[in-house]
């Protein structure tokens, strides 16, 4: 067994080891290659890695990408030198907020997670579940684009018994929304995604998995239960060998549905998480190099995707899977009729959660554009279309349903709950929008999810971005005013 003295000693570019989970590693030669730069591995040269390692790596990264004649074996775990928490003020407040947050009885809607979420996480964890593209106009949009829509309730119907379940491709589910991909979910919680696997199985509800996981895609589909149903999130690699292997895996392991990601070729500019990641964590070993590692984490974890992809590709995947495909991430009627002709199933009307191209239009607002054209063409139901993207009431999901969606995706508020009370906070998340739903439901004078439709929701609003100007925070931040013409100073009476 290695000692950690020895570990130690192989701290700098021409000898780089790491401990992680009670291993060293020899990631000299691995250096130049590392994804999210050399920089924050040199941080651990000779030390042990593992917390920093596992948010952002599934436990196979290493079997996978590093040779077997590098993996050095077993250390000592009472010799490797452990870096102290405390020594670090920003961690040692955040410990101090950890003990001091709110019993979880205390959040009564999905804010509430992210308000607690905000102050409990890492700051580099927070800066990338929160962060949107450019001015987060879309990210901010996205959220207010459902307070522009109205209900117009039936009433003196009888709505003692009311029944939310619905189906989305075919799978029977218990409340209309999924859970969507999110990636590194073990930034936010030691277990990552399979606690939302298992907070998905006890509502009934499908999860969609990530590519980007911390979560090995296998350790997500063993944490599933019985008949429980999952989706596969693809990003599809420049190497579509890969790619292909991915897809069939995903079939063979029972998974219901392909849902290929379509709104991002590069991903975005997150400013707050360049702002917050990986850069403040630097080393003080000097490179020489130019890594990408400002760019914040989603850059990091995501050079392989195709930017090449196109719609010429919709046959290959449809000739490589029997799972149902959706496009995720369409933006436009145009690409939601160019979805039907290729003949997939499904699109999420999405914007990746204002993460992608700011000023691209809520989910919300492009379906109650497309419902319309589809029903006059004598589509409608030819696809199902789904919408995510800023809900957090179960209004904001019988809205969607009212404008012909089958179902919604959430995304960040799981995970914000997860992060800040882990499996009981998404499991009481989950129960709010239950117990809304129940209560809206009623409320509107519907029984049924059938029973939704376009007459139940005034829309006039919803476009009135066209007219209005979204808050422009950051201008207005920086905006140096101008002054008016200066009088002099009064004289002295001296
Ligand atoms: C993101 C990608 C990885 O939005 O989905 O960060």
């Amino acid at each position: 067994m290695l000692s950690g003295a020895e570990v130690a000693k192989h701290n700098s570019k021409e000898s780089c080891w790491v401990v992680i989970h009670g291993h060293a590693y020899d990631v000299t030669e691995f250096l130049p290659e590392h994804p999210g730069g050399m920089g924050i591995i040199l941080k651990y040269a000779g030390k042990d890695a593992t917390e920093e390692f596992d948010p952002i790596h599934p436990p196979d990264t290493l079997d996978k990408y590093l040779d077997k004649s590098k993996h050095l074996g077993p250390v000592d775990p009472n010799t490797v030198e452990k870096i102290k928490k405390e020594d670090d003020p920003e961690e040692a407040e955040r410990q101090k907020r950890i003990q001091n947050k709110p019993p979880l009885s205390q959040c009564y809607n999905l804010m509430d997670f992210e308000a607690v979420a905000k102050d409990v996480m890492k700051r580099g964890a927070w800066g990338y579940y929160s962060s949107g593209a450019d001015d987060e106009i879309t990210l901010r949009e996205n959220h207010e684009a459902f307070h522009r829509i109205w209900f117009k309730p039936r009433v003196l119907v009888d709505v003692k018994k009311v029944d939310f379940s619905t189906t989305m491709l075919g799978t029977k589910v218990d409340i209309p929304f999924y859970v969507t991909a999110t990636a590194l979910g073990k930034l936010g919680h030691p277990e990552g995604e399979v606690l939302l696997t298992k907070a998905a199985k006890k509502h009934n509800v499908v999860q969609m998995i990530p590519t980007l996981a911390s979560c090995s895609f296998d350790e997500i589909v063993d944490a599933a239960e019985g008949a429980q149903v999952q989706w596969l999130q693809l990003y599809v690699n420049s190497d579509r060998a890969i790619t292909e292997r991915i897809v069939r895996h995903a079939e063979e392991r029972g998974c219901k549905g392909l849902f290929i990601t379509v709104d991002a070729p590069q991903l975005g500019r997150r400013e707050k998480d360049m702002r917050t990641k990986f850069t403040d964590q630097g080393s003080n070993v000097q490179t020489g190099h130019q890594t990408d590692n400002s760019q914040g984490a989603a850059r990091a974890i995501s050079s392989f995707i195709d930017p090449s992809l196109s719609w010429k590709d919709i046959p290959w995947f449809q000739s490589i899977t029997k799972m149902p495909i959706v496009l995720k991430g369409v933006q436009r009627v145009e690409d939601v009729l160019k979805a039907i002709e290729y003949g997939v199933q499904g699109v999420v009307l999405s914007n990746h959660g204002g993460r992608q191209l700011d000023f691209s239009r809520s989910g919300i607002e492009v379906l109650s554009e497309t419902v319309p054209v589809l029903r006059e063409l004598g589509l409608e139901g030819r696809i199902e279309i789904f919408v995510d993207g800023g809900v957090r009431r179960a209004t904001d999901i019988i809205k969607a349903l009212c404008l012909g969606a089958k179902g919604v995706g959430i995304g960040r508020p799981f995970l914000y709950a997860m992060s800040a009370y882990g499996l009981d906070g998404v499991d009481r998340a989950m129960q709010l929008l239950r117990d809304e739903m129940e209560m809206a439901m009623r409320l509107i004078g519907c029984t049924s999810v059938d029973q939704f439709n376009s007459s139940l929701v005034d829309t006039r609003n919803l476009s009135s971005h066209v007219t209005g100007v979204p808050r422009d925070y950051l201008g207005h931040k920086v905006y140096d005013p101008l002054v008016t013409p200066a009088f002099k100073p009064p004289k002295s009476k001296l």
